[in-house]
């Protein structure tokens, strides 16, 4: 047997949600690589991915319309052997969620982004690979602040601030992919979580890139000494949803150069 044949990925469809971003983007042209058919859903689309990834817009921001929305989709394109939520949304004031600034409106509103649409997606999803007897796979992305917390010192001097609501986020979409996976597993559906550390470019949120103070901070937590990129994280996506990860569920795969380990 040979074992690069389990990470082939030929023929199966591999929706992208969030694909035009840092990190999805990184995902599509993996699962391209290895022979998967990639839809990038997304609010926006991404001129720089391969022509032969179809880009289908998508906003999920009204979460009433989403199964509709969806269910279209799947209609059209065909049903998802692999479905990988790596979408980032927020409110216009996401920046002002500091434990000092934050207000409840804003809670509810990114806890909905974020969570919600998470837990609800990640349903119709594995629903619809059930009831068409798909053994299909789901992948998450939470974060290092979904297993650890926030350290206030690596945003001294910078102009980033901690944020009060997204380890919360984080760290339940980890506990939310063991209980799908437990549940689906009778399926031979397997739902995994990745959780990045900090990718070095641009500050989630806003246009500007991470300052070297910030850089630098960040890079001496690390056990490897410097921030993730995004090539660091998409390869773990190809052994999670492929044969090569074939007894693999309701993992959180953290994926961090050592951040986490000290
Ligand atoms: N970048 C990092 O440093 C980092 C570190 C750890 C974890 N993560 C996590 O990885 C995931 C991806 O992060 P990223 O850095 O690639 O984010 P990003 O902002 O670069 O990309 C997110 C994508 O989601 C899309 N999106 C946002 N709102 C949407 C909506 N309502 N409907 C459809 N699409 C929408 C955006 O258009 C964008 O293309 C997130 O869950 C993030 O929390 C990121």
């Amino acid at each position: 047997m040979t074992y690069l044949k389990k990470f082939r990925l030929n023929n199966k469809k591999a929706y992208i949600l969030g694909g035009s971003g840092t990190i999805g983007f990184e995902i599509c042209n993996a699962l391209n690589d290895f022979g998967a058919k990639v839809i990038n859903l997304d609010k926006k689309f991404n001129s720089k991915l391969k022509k032969n990834i179809k880009q289908i817009k998508f906003d999920f921001s009204n979460l009433s319309k989403i199964e509709k929305k969806l269910n279209q989709i799947f209609k059209k394109e065909g049903l998802p052997d692999i479905f990988v939520n790596c979408s980032y949304a927020f409110t216009k004031d996401w920046q002002r969620s500091s434990f000092k600034e934050v207000n409840i409106n804003s809670i509810k509103k990114n806890v909905d982004l974020q969570l919600s649409s998470n837990i609800w997606i990640s349903k119709i999803v594995a629903e619809k690979m059930r009831k068409n007897s798909i053994k299909g796979n789901i992948i998450l992305l939470s974060s290092i602040y979904g297993v650890v917390a926030q350290d206030s010192e690596v945003y001294k001097n910078t102009k980033i601030k901690v944020n009060s609501i997204y380890s919360a986020v984080k760290g339940a979409l980890i506990n939310h992919t063991k209980q799908l996976a437990s549940y689906y597993g009778q399926f031979s559906i397997r739902v995994n979580i990745i959780s990045p550390g900090g990718i070095k470019g641009k500050i989630a949120g806003k246009r500007n890139k991470h300052s070297s103070k910030f850089i630098k901070n960040y890079s001496k937590k690390t056990a490897l000494k410097r921030m993730a990129l995004p090539s660091d994280i998409a390869p773990a996506v190809i052994y999670l949803v492929s044969d090569a990860g074939s007894y693999v569920t309701g993992f959180n795969l953290i994926i961090d150069g050592g951040w986490t380990i000290t």
